[in-house]
C-alpha cells in the first residue's frame, strides 16, 4: 500500500473533537497518492474504526469506475474514513448512503443551499456535482474486514479549474474562500451522528433520510448496472428497503438496481 504515497510532509495527529466514532483520530497529510490507499494501510494495521485520513492534495485521487479525481492543493476537501461495520458485502452500499446522507445534510447546514443526493454516490445542486464518494473494502467471502469511504468535496475550485462543466464548488456557490479545518470537523461530526444512528437503528432510518434527500424522483435516467453491464432506462421512483434504486420501465414494470452509474436524461 505504501507505494500509493508520493510525499508525506509532517504527519500530524489532530484531536477529533467530541466524536464518538468517526473522527476520533485524524491523520493529516500534505500530499498523498490517494487517501483511500492510506486508509487501507491503516486498516491492514488494525487501526480502530473511525480513523480519518485527510490530505491537502492527492497525486492519484481516484473516482468511481477507474476515473481520476482532480485533487489540487486546498481546492477540495479530500478525506477517507476507516470503518468496521458489522454487515455483509451484500449490504455494503448502505454505508455509501450513510455518508451521502450525512454530507448532504452537512452541506445544507453549512451553506443554506438545497444539495441533493444523486444515487449512489454523488452530491449535487441543480445537476452540478459538488461531492463524490468512493467506497472500497477489504473482505473475505461475504465478511467485511474493513471499509474505506473516500469523500471529495469541491471547496475552493474556480469554475475554470474543474474538469467538467457539470461540477461546482462551495466557493463558486458562496462567493468566498472556504477554510478547511473547521469544515472538516463539522462534516465529521455529522457523519459520526449518522454512522452512530445506523449502528443503533439499522438501515431503515438511513434509507428514509436518503429518500427525502434524493434528487432523482420523477427523473428519466439511464443506469449502467455495474454487476451485469446492462444499460437500462426508466423513471426513478424510490429506494427499496435495501437501498436499491427502483426504476419504472416504459412497460410499467419496476426494476430494482443494486449498484450502477446514473445519467440524468430529463
Ligand atoms: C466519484 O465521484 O467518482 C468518487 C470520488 C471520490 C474522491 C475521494 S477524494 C478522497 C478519496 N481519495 C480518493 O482517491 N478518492 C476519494
Amino acid at each position: 500500500m505504501d507505494e500509493g504515497i508520493i510525499r508525506i510532509f509532517g504527519r500530524h495527529e489532530l484531536k477529533g473533537g467530541h466524536s464518538q466514532i468517526v473522527g476520533r483520530k485524524i491523520y493529516k497529510y500534505d500530499t498523498v497518492g490517494s487517501t483511500n490507499d492510506i486508509a487501507f494501510m491503516y486498516g491492514a494495521k488494525k487501526e480502530k474504526e473511525g480513523a480519518v485520513i485527510w490530505a491537502r492534495s492527492q497525486a492519484k485521487g481516484r473516482g468511481r469506475l477507474g476515473r481520476n479525481w482532480i485533487s489540487h492543493k486546498d481546492k477540495g476537501l479530500y478525506f477517507s474514513l476507516l470503518l468496521r461495520p458489522e454487515i455483509t458485502v451484500q449490504n455494503a452500499s448502505t454505508i455509501t448512503l450513510v455518508a451521502a446522507v450525512a454530507v448532504t445534510n452537512f452541506l445544507r447546514k453549512f451553506s443554506g443551499l438545497e444539495f441533493l443526493i444523486k444515487w449512489p454516490n454523488d452530491i449535487v445542486i441543480k445537476d452540478t456535482k459538488i461531492c463524490g464518494i468512493l467506497t472500497e473494502m477489504d473482505a473475505e467471502a461475504v465478511k467485511i474486514k474493513f471499509m474505506v469511504v473516500g469523500i471529495g468535496i469541491n471547496t475552493n475550485f474556480r469554475q475554470s479549474e474543474l474538469p467538467v462543466k457539470e461540477s461546482t464548488s462551495l466557493k463558486i456557490l458562496l462567493q468566498k474562500e472556504i477554510p478547511h479545518d473547521t469544515l472538516l470537523n463539522a462534516c465529521l461530526k455529522e457523519i459520526d451522528t449518522y454512522y452512530s444512528l445506523f449502528k443503533s437503528k439499522g438501515y431503515k432510518t438511513i434509507i428514509d433520510e436518503a429518500r427525502h434527500l434524493s434528487g432523482l424522483w420523477g427523473r428519466q435516467v439511464r443506469v449502467s448496472q455495474l454487476n451485469t453491464n446492462e444499460i437500462i432506462e426508466g423513471i426513478a421512483t424510490d429506494f427499496d428497503d435495501s437501498g436499491a434504486l427502483v426504476l419504472r420501465l416504459h412497460n410499467g414494470f419496476l426494476k430494482h438496481i443494486n449498484c450502477g452509474d446514473v445519467k440524468l436524461l430529463r
